[in-house]
């Protein structure tokens, strides 16, 4: 590998965790583009850029870079999202096909949720950097298996005008688990350093009291039925992450924006009747503690669940720095 400094357009950049990773592997930020201002703020502070600007439709010209990376929002191919094909936000995907053409690039990495690769926008997308010379190879990689505490899987598209890339091995045999990455931290949240959650209702507390370790909404409404509202009753009593609380000796499940809500998924403390604080998911994250946020409680919580687990990030970035 030589040391030459490459240079890297950061398109969709979030508070910065995926440019991280590219940071941490030489590659210095000419521009980030960011609509959010509070995580360009966070982006700015933690990785850097020459250049920020807000919108990724309004394409920059005259900026030459070695990689493009780009984390598209996911919700319109989620899941968890209605999966709505017209949701006007996957449109943005297709921007980065005129991002390539005006910094040249010899490589673009994109990152969403698998489901992306089933979608017409990465259909389209993938013909157009075809017909720029770009060659491609997709993978989809589970963050526990490079040593996030968190079972999170990505897709990444690498496009290439170099070769293309070994897919990263995993980097570790066993998992880390949610208790490894908690270490340090007291139970009780001293509301310093980001380790801060949302006081629970009287409600919210009492089914906390119900839920054991690894259990959900399903413990409340088998020892609390009066407590339980009837929507629960509607979607089911089937498999659900809705008032999950999260294992010690196991990796989280994924982590997304609402966090400290527990009603939008497995996010309430192996032990503690609340929510994990922030500075817990930013753990969960691997975002190292010396990282200053920008912005509110529930923008602080979307930059951190919003982005690429830190030790994923690191496995991809390296693996396309060898392309260098
Ligand atoms: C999935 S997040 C990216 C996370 C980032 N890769 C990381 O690892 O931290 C997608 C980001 O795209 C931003 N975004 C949405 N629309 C945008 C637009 N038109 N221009 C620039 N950024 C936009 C959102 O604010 C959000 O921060």
């Amino acid at each position: 590998m030589n040391q030459k400094t490459l240079h890297s357009v950061d398109l969709f950049s979030g508070a910065g965790l995926l440019g991280y990773a590219f940071r941490k592997q030489g590659f210095f930020a000419k521009l980030a583009v960011e609509a959010d201002a509070r995580a360009a703020q966070t982006f700015k502070e933690n990785v850097g850029a020459d250049r920020m600007t807000v919108d990724v439709r309004a394409i920059v010209k005259g900026i030459n870079c070695d990689v493009i990376v780009a984390g598209p929002p996911c919700q319109g191919f989620s899941s968890l999202g209605k999966r709505d094909a017209s949701d006007e936000r996957n449109e943005l995907s297709l921007c980065i096909a005129d991002w390539a053409k005006a910094c040249k690039p010899s490589v673009v990495l994109v990152e969403n949720v698998p489901l992306f690769l089933e979608s017409q926008h990465f259909v389209m997308l993938k013909s157009k950097m075809k017909k720029m010379g770009y060659e491609s190879t997709e993978w989809v990689l589970n963050a526990a298996d490079f040593g996030a505490a968190q079972r999170r899987v990505r897709a990444f598209i690498v496009f290439s005008k170099i070769g293309i890339p070994s897919k990263p091995d995993p980097t570790v045999k066993k998992h880390r688990t949610v208790r490894s990455v908690f270490r340090g931290l007291s139970l009780e949240p001293d509301d310093t350093g980001m380790h801060v959650a949302p006081k629970p209702s009287k409600l919210a507390l009492d089914r906390f009291k119900l839920i054991p370790e690894g259990g959900d909404k399903r413990d409340v409404m088998n020892a609390s039925p009066e407590t339980c509202p009837p929507s629960w009753r509607r979607i089911g009593n089937q498999a659900t992450d809705v008032w999950g609380r999260m294992q010690y000796d196991n990796p989280s499940n994924t982590l997304r924006c609402s966090f400290q809500n527990a009603s939008k998924g497995r996010y309430v403390h192996p032990t503690e009747n609340r929510v994990l604080t922030l500075r817990e998911g930013a753990r969960i994250q691997g975002i190292p503690d010396r990282w200053k946020f920008h912005g509110d409680r529930s923008s602080i919580a979307r930059q951190i669940g919003n982005g690429v687990p830190i030790p994923l990030g690191n496995a991809v970035a390296q693996a396309i720095r060898q392309l260098f």
